[in-house]
């Protein structure tokens, strides 16, 4: 055992060696600090999550999984591996997990890869309506490789076309039901779609890389009980290590482990896998489900005074971190509001809606989500102001200058990094 502990991240040593790099890791900083940080899918992972992704096991080479590597010297990342395994079947009340997926892509290219052939049929929700693009959109791999079917929302409620979903199923007989989302802000409900599994003899597969943090902290309805694979990220609502997990029964766990390793991926990040495994304890802690309720509170706050504004909010609301908001009625575009808001000091993205006459790049919404100030330890309150400042800033792009100062206000109290949440 040496005397001096290493811990690794040493920022002022990498100023001397690289002060070039250092300054990005400090302007990023300040971007931060300095800007309403109001992306669905961000979140800042606590010093604790940071500090195991900075560490040594980086080094490590682990092929395989704990107590089977393909590597020597594995035993001491085996038990960071164990911990993240047990961690998240606990936290989850799932029968097995796989924590080596590099991201969320990952983990469903694994997951399809377990349950799939090229050619198969696959039913998930339309890229425009909601989904990723690895359900099956023509620009990524579940496009090219398999037959994709999909349903969407609603024009009425905008909410998931429930009657689409099971009329598709049953013409169609997919072997692999996929339901989540990227930018749905309502509740899954999750027990249906099991039901349509079981009526045409699929998989079900929930995509929860946004709402797995409001799961964890018991704040919005599991998947794990109904789907029998679950595929997340670590990085968003869950506020872990940037990567992705993969739950799932018993009965598929062989093939889940095997698709992850050999199939798609090669060493796991073992820094990572760290990390996600002090995320995982973190969403242990009655103070993450404390936290998850206050992400929720925060993004109907937010969606109230948009709408308050004369902002439209898709589907009437939210459920879950994040609103969707169509600015039709405004005026203004969603590439257009984004920009207005970048320079009032708010990051949020343009994002398509429902039936949008405009195409991606430019878009008639915009999303935002709570992740980030609720770990700021904003409150429904602050996100009062900040929905009429977001509606200053996309209304009024002359006033940029003042919406910016009450920002600034606004970070002078809640700012990043300045507590170990
Ligand atoms: C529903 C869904 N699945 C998968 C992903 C992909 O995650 P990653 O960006 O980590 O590959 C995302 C990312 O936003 C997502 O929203």
């Amino acid at each position: 055992m040496g005397t001096q502990p290493y811990y690794g991240p040493d920022f002022g040593l990498l100023q001397k060696q690289d002060p070039e790099l250092a300054q990005v890791l400090l302007d990023e900083l300040d971007r931060v600090r300095g800007g309403l940080q109001l992306i669905a899918s961000e979140n800042f992972a606590s010093p604790a999550v940071l500090a195991a992704l900075g560490s040594t096991l980086t080094n490590k080479y682990a092929e395989g999984y704990p107590g089977r590597r393909y590597y020597g010297g594995c035993e001491v990342v085996d038990r960071a591996e164990r911990l993240a395994i047990d961690r998240a079947k606990k936290l989850f009340n799932a029968e097995h997990a796989n924590v080596q997926p590099h991201s969320g892509a990952s983990a469903n290219l694994a997951a399809y890869a377990a349950l799939l052939q090229p050619g198969d049929t696959m039913l998930a929700m339309a890229l425009p309506h909601g989904g990723h693009l690895t359900h099956g959109s023509k620009v990524n791999f579940s496009g090219r490789w398999f037959d994709v079917v999909s349903y969407g929302v609603r024009r009425d409620t905008e909410l998931i076309d429930y009657d689409e979903v099971r009329d598709l199923a049953l013409r169609h007989q997919p072997k692999l039901i996929v339901c989540g989302a990227t930018s749905y802000p309502r509740l899954i409900d999750f027990s249906f779609f099991r039901g349509i599994a079981d009526e045409v003899g699929a998989w079900l597969l929930a995509d929860v890389a946004h709402p797995i943090g409001l799961m964890a902290g018991g704040a919005i309805p599991s998947a794990v009980p109904y789907a029998d694979v679950v595929t997340f990220t670590t990085h968003k609502a869950l506020r872990g290590p940037r990567g992705g997990a993969i739950l799932c029964t018993e009965e598929l766990a062989k093939k889940i482990d095997r698709a992850v390793f050999p199939f798609v991926q090669g060493g796991p990040l073992m820094h990572a896998v760290a990390a996600k495994a002090v995320a995982f304890g973190e969403a242990m802690r009655p103070e993450f489900a404390d936290y998850a309720n206050r992400v929720i509170v925060n993004a109907r706050a937010l969606a109230e005074a948009l709408t308050g504004e004369g902002m439209r909010a898709v589907s009437g609301g939210t459920d879950t971190h994040l609103a969707l908001i169509d600015l039709r009625d405004v005026g203004v575009s969603g590439a257009e509001a984004e920009l207005r808001c970048a320079a009032a000091g708010i990051t949020l993205n343009r994002n398509v809606i429902p039936y949008d006459p405009e195409p991606a790049s430019i878009t008639s919404g915009i999303r935002v989500g709570t992740p980030c100030v609720t770990t700021q330890g904003m409150g429904p309150q602050e996100l009062k102001e900040v929905g009429m400042l977001v509606t200053r800033a996309v209304r009024h792009p002359g006033k940029a200058a003042e919406v910016r100062e009450r920002v600034a206000a606004l970070l002078a109290i809640h700012r990043p990094y300045l507590s170990e949440y």
